[in-house]
């Protein structure tokens, strides 16, 4: 009985020790605050070194062994489309921070508490670099003078057209690139209105 509770503990003590290498190891003993968020990137749950693989973290500050910045394995927007289908960054209309590669402007790459990784309230991400917009009335100038709904008030509105998701700015416009002019997900005239409103 003594000795079975012996090779127990040495059993234990090994696994104990184990685990706790493995944790000092692991990204997240130092780093816990990235996988906080609300929702995390799914590319988190394969392993950090996914992407910052040319980082030696057996040192304090980690040493970058690689050409790309903290130690990533490519640059912004080639790292995000060696997962991510090209296709949807390209074509004839492209938003110009999606042209020019900044995904970083509006995700986050490690996790967000907001829908699609966006690196604050979706209406206001947009509202950011378009201010002018709030203050127009949007397209709906002669129906309404409030303008229409935008998305940027405390009470959230339901889209009609995808459940589930919060109504707002990219209801209505595509946030990377569209067929369609001004971005648009149902087009810029009047016969567009039809796709949420009967008229
Ligand atoms: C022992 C604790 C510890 C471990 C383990 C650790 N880090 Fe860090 N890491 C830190 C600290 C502290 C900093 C901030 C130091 C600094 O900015 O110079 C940091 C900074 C970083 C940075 C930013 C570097 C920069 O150039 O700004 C990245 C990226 C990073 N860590 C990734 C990782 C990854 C990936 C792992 C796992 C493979 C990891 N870390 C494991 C403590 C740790
Ligand atoms: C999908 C690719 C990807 C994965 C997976 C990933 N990172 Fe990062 N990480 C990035 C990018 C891109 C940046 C540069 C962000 C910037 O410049 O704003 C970054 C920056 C960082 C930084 C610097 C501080 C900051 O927030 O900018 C730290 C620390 C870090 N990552 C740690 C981690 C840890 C720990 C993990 C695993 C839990 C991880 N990363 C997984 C892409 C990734
Ligand atoms: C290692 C592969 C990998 C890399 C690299 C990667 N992603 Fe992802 N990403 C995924 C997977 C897997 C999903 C979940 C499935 C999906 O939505 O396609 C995802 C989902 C997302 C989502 C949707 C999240 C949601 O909740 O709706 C966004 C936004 C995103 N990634 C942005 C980025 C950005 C920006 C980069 C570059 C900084 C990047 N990803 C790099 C694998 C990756
Ligand atoms: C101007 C802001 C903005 C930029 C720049 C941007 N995105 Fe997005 N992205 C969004 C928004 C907003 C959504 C969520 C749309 C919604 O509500 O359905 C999104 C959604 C996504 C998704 C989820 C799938 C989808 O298509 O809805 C992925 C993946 C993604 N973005 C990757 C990227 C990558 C990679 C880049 C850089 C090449 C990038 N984004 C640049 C705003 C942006
Ligand atoms: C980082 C800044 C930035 C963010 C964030 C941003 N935009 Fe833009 N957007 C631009 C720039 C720059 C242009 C080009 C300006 C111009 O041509 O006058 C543009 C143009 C547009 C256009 C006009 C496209 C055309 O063909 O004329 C629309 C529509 C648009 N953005 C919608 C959005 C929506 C919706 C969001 C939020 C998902 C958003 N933007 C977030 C910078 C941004
Ligand atoms: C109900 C649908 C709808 C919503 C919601 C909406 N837009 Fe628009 N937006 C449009 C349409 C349609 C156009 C094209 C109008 C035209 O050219 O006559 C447009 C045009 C634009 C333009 C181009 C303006 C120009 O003069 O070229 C920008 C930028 C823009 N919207 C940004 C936003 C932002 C930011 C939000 C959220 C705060 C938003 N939109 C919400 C439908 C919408
Ligand atoms: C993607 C769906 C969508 C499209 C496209 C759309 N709307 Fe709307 N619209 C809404 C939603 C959602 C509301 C808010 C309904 C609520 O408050 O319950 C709204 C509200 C309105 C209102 C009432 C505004 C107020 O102050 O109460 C008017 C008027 C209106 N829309 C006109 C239009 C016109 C005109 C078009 C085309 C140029 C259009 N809408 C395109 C979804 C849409």
């Amino acid at each position: 009985m003594q000795l079975r509770n012996a090779a127990l503990a040495t059993v234990f003590a090994l696994l104990l020790a184990a685990t706790e290498l493995a944790a000092a190891e692991s990204c997240q003993y130092c780093h816990r605050s990235m996988t906080n968020n609300k929702t995390v990137h799914a590319a988190i749950h394969m392993g950090c070194r996914l992407c910052h693989d040319k980082l030696d973290v057996s040192k304090v500050p980690h040493l970058n062994k690689g050409p790309f910045p903290k130690g990533l394995r490519a640059e912004v927007p080639a790292l995000c489309i060696s997962c991510h289908e090209q296709a949807l960054f390209e074509g004839n209309r492209v938003h110009a921070p999606v042209n020019t590669g900044m995904c970083l402007e509006c995700h986050d790459p490690h996790g967000s508490n907001y829908p699609g990784l966006l690196k604050m309230k979706p209406a206001s991400l947009c509202l950011n670099c378009h201010p002018d917009i709030e203050n127009s009335a949007h397209l709906v100038q002669g129906i309404s003078s409030n303008g229409h709904p935008l998305g940027n008030t405390k009470k959230d509105i339901e889209d009609p057209k995808r459940p589930g998701k919060t109504f707002y700015c990219a209801s209505c416009h595509e946030p990377h690139r569209s067929t369609l002019p001004k971005l648009t997900r149902y087009g810029v005239g009047m016969t567009s209105c039809q796709t949420c409103h009967q008229m």
